[in-house]
This record gives C-alpha cells, sequence and structure tokens, in this order.
C-alpha cells in the first residue's frame, strides 16, 4: 500500500515561486475545500507545516502563512479518516503548553493527530522573535531531544518533575492524556545526519527529500535503515510536487510557463537564507538545484507530466526506494487532486500499488 498525503498550502502561493503559477491566499477557506476535497479522493493524511517568515520579492512569497495547529483544529471537523499531521518547532513553545495544546488537538482530531516537530533550521524565523539562543544551530537536536521528551512524559505520567539542561518542571501535570495511546505518532522531516539519528531513535516517520529521485530513495533507505539499528521500525514519507497535467505536453507547457515567470529576488532569498544556516555539503546540494530551472519550486522532487508519467514516477519511489507513501502538493490543489483522483490513482492500481484504502493506515 502506498499513502498519500496532501501538502497544504499554508503559505501564499503554495510551493512554485514564480509570478506566473497561480497568485492565491493560504486561507481557511481554500485549505477546507482541498482537505474536504483529498478526503473525498481517498487521500490518508493532511500535513500543514508550520512557517513564521516569508522570503519577499515580487510575489512576496510565503510573506502570508497560517498556522499549523489552529488550522488542523478547524479542519479536523470536516474530515472523518484522514490522518491530520500538524507541526511544531519546539524552539517557540514550552513542552508543559505544548503538551496540553496537542492533547486537545487529538482530542478535536477524534484520535488522528500525528506531530511534525520541526528543529528550527531556519534561524531567521526564531531570530526576528528572539528566539533565536546564540548557537542554536549546534545543538538544535538535542534541544528537541529533551523537549520531546518532556512532553511524552507528560503525556504518559500523571505527576512529572525533571531538570535538565533546557527544562525544569516541579511536579507539572497535564491532564487529559491524548486520546490516542500512548500518544500520537511523531514525525520529522529531515535531510541532515542528526536528523536522521532523531527520527530513529524517536519518531515514527520520516519524511525525506532530495534533489534527485535517487538520492530520495537512498534516503528512504538509509532512515529505515537507521531505525532498524536501534530497533525501532521508521516509515517513510517522500515529498513531491506536481505540476500534473491532463497530457505530458500540457504539463511541461505549464512548467515552462512558471520557469519564464520565476520570481528572482524571491528565489535567491530562499537560497541565501537557508543556505546560511547549513553545513558546506548541504549548501553545495543546495546549489545545485539553485542553478537549474527547479529552482522556481521551493524544495521537494518536482514530478512534471501526465498520468502515466505520474504514476511511473510513483511506482519508481514506493518500489525502489521502499516508500511508504507520498506527500504531494500540486500546482493548483482542486484542480491536481481530481486529477490524481480521476486518472492517477487508477493507473497506480493498475501497477499493483494499493492507494485510498477506506481505512487510511495513517496514525
Ligand atoms: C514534508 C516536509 C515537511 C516540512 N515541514 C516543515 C515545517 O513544518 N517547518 C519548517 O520550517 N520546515 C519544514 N520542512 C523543511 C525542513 O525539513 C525543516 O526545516 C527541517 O527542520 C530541516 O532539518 P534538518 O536540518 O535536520 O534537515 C519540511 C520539509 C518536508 C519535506
Amino acid at each position: 500500500m502506498l499513502e498519500l498525503g496532501v501538502f497544504m498550502p499554508v503559505g501564499n502561493n503554495g510551493w512554485i515561486i514564480s509570478k506566473s503559477s497561480p497568485q492565491y491566499m493560504p486561507t481557511y477557506d481554500l485549505n477546507r475545500r482541498i482537505t474536504q476535497l483529498a478526503e473525498e479522493v481517498g487521500f490518508d493524511y493532511i500535513f500543514s507545516m508550520c512557517k513564521w517568515r516569508g522570503f519577499g520579492g515580487a510575489t512576496g512569497f510565503w510573506n502570508y502563512t497560517v498556522e499549523s495547529m489552529m488550522l488542523t483544529a478547524g479542519l479536523a471537523p470536516y474530515t472523518c479518516r484522514a490522518g491530520l499531521i500538524a507541526s511544531i518547532a519546539p524552539a517557540i513553545i514550552h513542552p508543559a503548553v505544548f503538551a496540553k495544546m496537542a492533547a486537545t488537538l487529538d482530542d478535536i482530531c477524534q484520535g488522528r493527530l500525528m506531530l511534525n516537530i520541526v528543529s528550527a533550521a531556519n534561524r531567521a524565523e526564531y531570530s526576528q522573535m528572539g528566539l533565536y539562543p546564540a548557537h542554536f544551530e549546534t545543538y538544535r537536536y538535542e534541544y528537541t531531544e529533551e523537549w520531546l521528551h518532556v512532553v511524552k512524559r507528560l503525556w504518559t505520567e500523571e505527576h512529572v518533575t525533571h531538570h535538565g539542561q533546557y527544562f525544569h518542571l516541579d511536579d507539572c501535570m497535564s491532564l487529559p492524556h491524548p486520546v490516542q495511546q500512548p500518544f500520537p505518532s511523531i514525525v520529522c522531516a529531515t535531510s541532515s545526519e542528526r536528523g536522521y539519528r532523531f527520527v530513529a531513535e524517536h519518531c515514527n516517520y520520516a519524511f525525506i527529500t532530495g534533489n534527485s529521485v535517487e538520492e530520495t530513495k537512498a534516503a528512504s533507505l538509509k532512515a529505515k535503515a537507521l531505525g532498524e539499528e536501534v530497533g525501532r521500525p521508521v516509515r517513510t514519507q517522500a515529498n513531491v510536487i506536481l505540476i500534473l497535467g491532463e497530457t505530458e505536453d500540457a504539463a511541461r507547457a505549464m512548467y515552462q510557463d512558471y520557469v519564464v515567470g520565476a520570481d528572482r529576488d524571491a528565489i535567491d532569498n530562499v537560497f541565501h537564507l537557508r543556505a546560511r544556516d547549513r553545513t558546506a555539503e548541504r549548501v553545495a546540494n543546495m546549489k545545485d538545484r539553485y542553478e537549474s530551472e527547479d529552482r522556481i519550486i521551493y524544495g521537494g522532487l518536482t514530478c512534471v507530466g501526465g498520468p502515466e508519467h505520474t504514476a511511473e514516477f510513483f511506482e519508481d519511489l514506493a518500489v525502489n526506494g521502499a516508500v511508504d507513501g507520498i506527500v504531494m502538493a500540486f500546482q493548483d490543489f482542486l484542480v491536481g487532486l481530481r486529477t490524481f483522483g480521476d486518472k492517477v490513482m487508477p493507473l497506480l492500481r493498475r501497477r499493483g500499488i494499493e492507494v485510498g484504502l477506506p481505512e487510511s493506515g495513517m496514525r
């Protein structure tokens, strides 16, 4: 079975940094309509990221973003079977406040909540609030580990006393506990060595990404192997941005149009701001993308094509990368989701890949 998720457009214009791609705001109404359509089509989960600062340029790329936990609370009543993944950066919130918010949200989601833990890789988002301590990049995963340890204790124990390096709790209580026992699944999206280790030791799902299909498949296999090493199964989800047309030619024409309209200032900002906080190896990797046409896509694998090509692309990831699922963004979410449901899902089934089963396995 291949799990299907939608990567919600919580930021304006989704994942395409271009003046000629669809221009839109990340309104609640739009996100609600996307969620309902995704569930109708048979998607297994709805994923919203946390994002606190955009990248400007002519399109004001991601200058407008909605908050993930609040959005998830608003979307939950419009769903009945999909898993709901909300994102949080430990850097901005005390674990005891978060533990209670998440327990409340799991109740609202009727036990279908999952949580994406974001270790604040992009400094500008947090330094603007004074919430990026000096040299945080050198210990952000250690901080995240202690934070998550405290959260998990609050979800499972009645009284928590903890004196660690970053947090101090004295007989702290957080009831009710989450609906899901012992607690909701933990997700992390990473491409760093330290991040993979964090996933293997503390998470259930790794959301992986790469500049190429080969890199992404290798990342999936690696995340799983690391999980096996420490005796914890890790499920992997790849991130794909679809420029999906009714035909190959239609999709290619759309993509070329977006390339011509590239918002160069926003793209420069995306590259320079993110590169500043990454290792030399990661920067070299990002530079490859920055120098290609694919710079118009914020991140993830780009799949440009009609239904047949898209099905083949997904099959390769599932079969050769052992990917358990794919989280998707579209050039136009409502149009893309409909085409995906009508045209791509039947092709995947014909290739022997089960998708859109009535009972979602994502929890
Ligand atoms: C599916 C997916 C979800 C992501 N969600 C977030 C998010 O919610 N917030 C964010 O700032 N970055 C998000 N990212 C980007 C990075 O994964 C994230 O910044 C991460 O903290 C980078 O960690 P690393 O340095 O260990 O790779 C996401 C990426 C993917 C592929």
